[in-house]
């Protein structure tokens, strides 16, 4: 599949889909407390996407995904399932959000921290969430997909983490997952060229330990195979000529755009 130019219509469209998708997040970080479950995460996600923005969640029976956002605990790289499990003083979360609004996509994470976490886990949530911006920051009409990987690379590799391989970044718009494959690994220069219009996802995975992962029995939670901590987060950014947008930017962030 070639990769989808934007019109400008649709680049309207993507734009409310990302901003939906942000507030998402902004909606659940209080209820992200010891004791909470992930399936009650999930209902409050459901029912705020469902009944108070009137969009659709993408994961619901997306390829058989069980439920409305994945949430991934500690050594989960991604895609983790919420169940009935309880949120502990000192676990680190990513909550994954994705939403349908006309049509169109909007797909952001970040992590959270359940009440106070180890300075290991917050170094590997603030190296991980700069390896994304530095990611970003390749993005512009004529640069490479490479140049980002590398960036991603370079920065986590510095900071002592490994980079997961197995999953990437996409593009996305009218379909969840859409050329091209945005991988957080390579060399600057290489793969496809940048044009504006494209959207893509960045959505580095940043491991403790080693980079390798193993999927879990009910086909979907990724882990660490060797248990250490994993972290994610994830923007939708739009090509333009002169760089990027964020199209999921929250208001947290504003200083970072
Ligand atoms: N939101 C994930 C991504 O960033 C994909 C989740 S697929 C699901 O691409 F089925 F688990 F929801
Ligand atoms: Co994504
Ligand atoms: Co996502």
């Amino acid at each position: 599949m070639p990769i989808i130019i934007k019109t400008e219509n649709e680049i309207e469209k993507m734009r409310v889909a990302g901003k939906l998708a942000a507030e998402v997040l902004e909606m659940i970080e209080p209820h992200i407390v010891p004791g909470v479950t992930t399936d009650e995460l999930n209902s409050i996600c459901h029912d705020y996407i469902v009944n108070v923005q009137g969009t659709v969640p993408a994961p619901l029976n997306y390829r058989g995904f069980p439920k409305s956002i994945c949430t991934s605990i500690n050594h989960t790289v991604c895609h983790g399932i919420p169940c009935d499990k309880k949120l502990k003083v000192g676990d680190i979360i990513n909550v994954d959000i994705t939403i349908i609004k006309d049509g169109y996509h909007g797909d952001t994470s970040k992590m959270f921290c359940v009440g106070e976490v180890s300075p290991h886990a917050k170094r590997l949530i603030k190296i991980t969430q700069e390896a994304m911006y530095l990611g970003i920051k390749q993005v512009k009409q004529g640069a490479a997909l490479g140049d980002i990987g590398h960036a991603i690379q370079t920065y986590a590799e510095a900071n002592r983490y490994s980079v997961v391989r197995e999953f990437c970044g996409h593009g996305i718009g009218k379909n969840f997952h859409e050329d091209p494959h945005v991988l957080h690994y390579g060399k600057a220069g290489e793969g496809e060229i940048l044009e504006a219009g494209m959207i893509i996802t960045v959505e580095p995975m940043l491991n403790q330990g080693k980079r390798h992962v193993k999927v879990l029995s009910d086909g979907w939670t990724a882990v660490t195979k060797d248990h250490s901590l994993s972290a994610q987060w994830e923007h939708t950014v739009l090509v333009t000529e002169q760089g990027y947008e964020i199209l999921t930017l929250r208001r947290e962030e504003t200083n970072l755009a």
